[in-house]
């Protein structure tokens, strides 16, 4: 990955956090980028979920989870019950990574140097959000979350604890899912609902 310059980590409150994010440059994603797509739901939220990065339609509209993925998210979020303005929903990259064949700008994943030069953002909502649970959509968001060393496939759906004493676990993300071939793709979803449920299971 390109060269990450250290930069400061802005105190003060999300609002404030979200301004300084606008001006990011500690990583080369926001030259062909839009915009920075920050986190967004309650300050009170009790629940984080956070993904990968931005998609194309992320990118042009400012908001997180609008664009197909989204889309999934929420209507496996609808099927349990879970209310997505209750969450606040962020990525472990901020700005959407592509490469460009004529017209279409094709997502690209982001290199962990990206997500490294990123983090400084998650781990500033996460302390100032303080919230009960972390979701972690994928394995770049489990690997800013979690820790390098964590599997998603083997870890998938289990609970861990984070140093804030929050409790997160991982499932795989909806793009993931709409990536399956058509014959998989009803079992993949239901295995992120599946995992999902963890969030509204009485037994935690
Ligand atoms: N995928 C993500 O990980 N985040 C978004 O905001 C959209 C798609």
């Amino acid at each position: 990955p390109e060269a990450v310059p250290a930069v400061d980590t802005p105190a003060g409150d999300l609002d404030t956090l979200r301004t300084h994010a606008r001006d990011c440059r500690a990583c080369p994603l926001w030259g062909p980028a839009t915009q920075t797509v920050f986190g967004e739901g309650p300050t009170d939220a009790r629940i984080v979920v956070v993904g990968e990065q931005p998609g194309d339609q992320e990118d042009l509209s400012g908001r997180p989870f609008v664009g197909p993925a989204g889309k999934l998210l929420q209507r496996a979020l609808d099927e349990l019950g879970i209310a997505r303005d209750t969450l606040y929903l962020t990525n472990a990259v901020k700005h959407f990574r592509f490469e460009r064949r004529g017209k279409h700008r094709l997502h690209k994943a982001p290199e962990p140097g990206h997500a490294r030069a990123c983090r400084q953002w998650l781990a500033r909502e996460l302390e100032l959000l303080q919230p009960d649970t972390v979701v972690c959509l994928g394995a770049t968001a489990a690997s800013s979350v979690l820790g390098a060393d964590f599997k998603l496939m083997q870890q998938r759906g289990q609970w861990e604890r984070l140093s804030s004493g929050a409790r997160a676990f991982a499932t795989v993300h909806p793009a993931w899912v709409l990536r399956q071939p058509a014959a998989q793709q009803e079992a993949a979803y239901r295995g992120f609902v599946e995992d999902l449920r963890l969030l509204i299971d009485r037994r935690n």
